[in-house]
């Protein structure tokens, strides 16, 4: 390559994502509600005032602006717009209006998130997305919102992680309704695959030059021993399941492999998202072992060895293997959707950021490789501003490019938090900053 700078084009997306229940506080919905139940959280931690986003996500706004970011992917709480079923809540949208609007002031495009994990109350009542039913729901909540926020908005997402919150919810059981039924991880799936749909219709109908995106974590399954046989079979059985269940039908209008499905709805996805929301976290190396379930669960999701991992979560194993290469072999595989991708979050849970500003130069590497061989990227949110509240982890994990300290309120820049600062401001990764930030790196960083 002979030069050393990377450079990002001149337009790219550059911010960071939350999402309302982690930063907002004193929200009443299933998770409040979960995590009243002693045991569903690590140390039966409580989001309580999260960020203070709800009174003064301003504070954070100028936190943004000091680190050059033009945008920031933030959601929706429906359990504020719609606490009771049927009531709209008019302050609670003239709120997320503000937000907005302060957010494009200071020259930040609002990226904007309809379902992030939470339901109101009342919905889960009912049963939620097991319940076919919420479809209908979610089409009226979304109508309301577009109604009052689509002048606004330009960017939309629809459901964020539709398979992890199914997986979660009815396989691993570390989130509401923590009901493990493999039946209720596909309907749970499909539903938000038909709510996407709903949800993508009511939206390109107000407003046909608005841009509306699934958002999906694109987990990697690798096998740990390339030459079992059954390993490779599991990655793909996983891979299947997990990932393409999500893609396939935005490529292929079907499932292109047995699932019991809506074939009608399903067919109507087919190209139904403007771009693709890509979340990158790691990859699994999966082993198959014979056995009773709890035995094969117990050795399936491996690390490589001598690999490294990011912090250590409530089960007692590292988040994830620390991974770059598996950020432009996702890229390259959701391209295949033939439409602009988003990398709608990525990061690592680094509690002393020993690894983030390494994570931050080796997976942009790989972000602008794929860039410069044609893959359509647009911008890159990384996950997340501060430390938040980390779903069944608490405050356990911290994500943050700034330091969050949830007892008194202070922010504090991480290391990495200057180094995505700088990178933002230059567009571009500079010698001077792998010197800096991982020297060790800097004789192969430009090669
Ligand atoms: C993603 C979620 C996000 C955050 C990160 C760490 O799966 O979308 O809310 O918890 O993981």
């Amino acid at each position: 390559m002979g030069e050393h700078v990377l450079e990002f084009p001149k337009d790219f997306f550059w911010g960071t994502a939350t999402s309302s229940h982690q930063v907002e506080g004193g929200n009443t919905n299933n998770w409040s509600q979960w995590e009243n139940i002693p045991g569903k959280i690590r140390n039966n931690d409580k989001s309580g005032n999260a960020c203070g986003w709800w009174e003064s996500m301003e504070v954070d706004l100028s936190l943004m602006k000091q680190m050059n970011h033009n945008t920031h992917r933030m959601s929706i709480e429906w359990s504020r717009i719609e606490p009771e079923e049927g009531k709209f809540n008019e302050a609670a949208i003239q709120r997320y209006k503000e937000m907005i609007r302060s957010l494009k002031d200071v020259g930040i495009e609002p990226m904007v998130t309809l379902h992030h994990f939470t339901n109101p109350i009342w919905l889960e009542n009912k049963g939620a997305w097991t319940n076919e039913a919420s479809i209908q729901y979610f089409k009226r909540y979304v109508t309301y919102v577009v109604e009052h926020l689509g002048d606004d908005v330009r960017l939309w997402c629809t459901i964020n992680e539709p398979e992890v919150y199914a997986v979660e919810g009815h396989m691993l059981c570390y989130y509401p309704p923590g009901k493990f039924s493999l039946a209720l991880y596909f309907s749970t799936t499909i539903n938000l695959l038909s709510a996407h749909l709903a949800a993508y219709e009511v939206i390109k109908a107000k407003n046909y030059a608005a841009q509306v995106g699934i958002v999906k974590n694109y987990q990697l399954f690798d096998p740990l021993d390339e030459n079992s046989f059954f390993d490779k079979l599991l990655a793909k059985f996983l891979d299947r399941y997990f990932n393409r269940i999500v893609i396939d039908p935005f490529v292929f209008g079907k499932f292109t492999f047995p699932l019991p499905y809506r074939k009608e709805e399903i067919a109507r996805l087919k190209g139904k998202t403007d771009f693709f929301g890509l979340n990158y976290y790691t990859r699994w190396r999966v082993k198959a072992t014979l056995g009773s379930p709890a035995t094969m669960l117990a050795n399936i999701f491996n690390i490589t060895p001598g690999a490294q991992v990011s912090d250590i979560t409530k089960d007692g194993n590292p988040y994830g293997e620390i991974y770059p290469e598996g950020i432009y072999r996702a890229i390259k595989i959701v391209s295949a959707i033939n439409k602009p991708i988003y990398i709608t979050e990525t990061g690592l849970p680094d509690a002393d950021d020993s690894r983030r500003p390494r994570f931050l130069l080796t997976h942009l590497r790989q972000v602008h490789k794929a860039i410069k061989e044609g893959f359509d990227v647009r911008g890159i949110y990384h996950w997340s501003l501060t430390d938040n509240f980390e779903w069944a982890d608490g405050w356990a994990l911290r994500f943050g490019l700034v330091a969050f300290d949830q007892n008194t309120g202070e922010r504090k820049m991480r290391a990495s938090g200057k180094l995505f600062c700088e990178i933002v401001k230059a567009g571009a990764i500079t010698q001077d900053m792998v010197k800096q930030y991982a020297p060790d790196m800097l004789s192969s960083y430009f090669e």
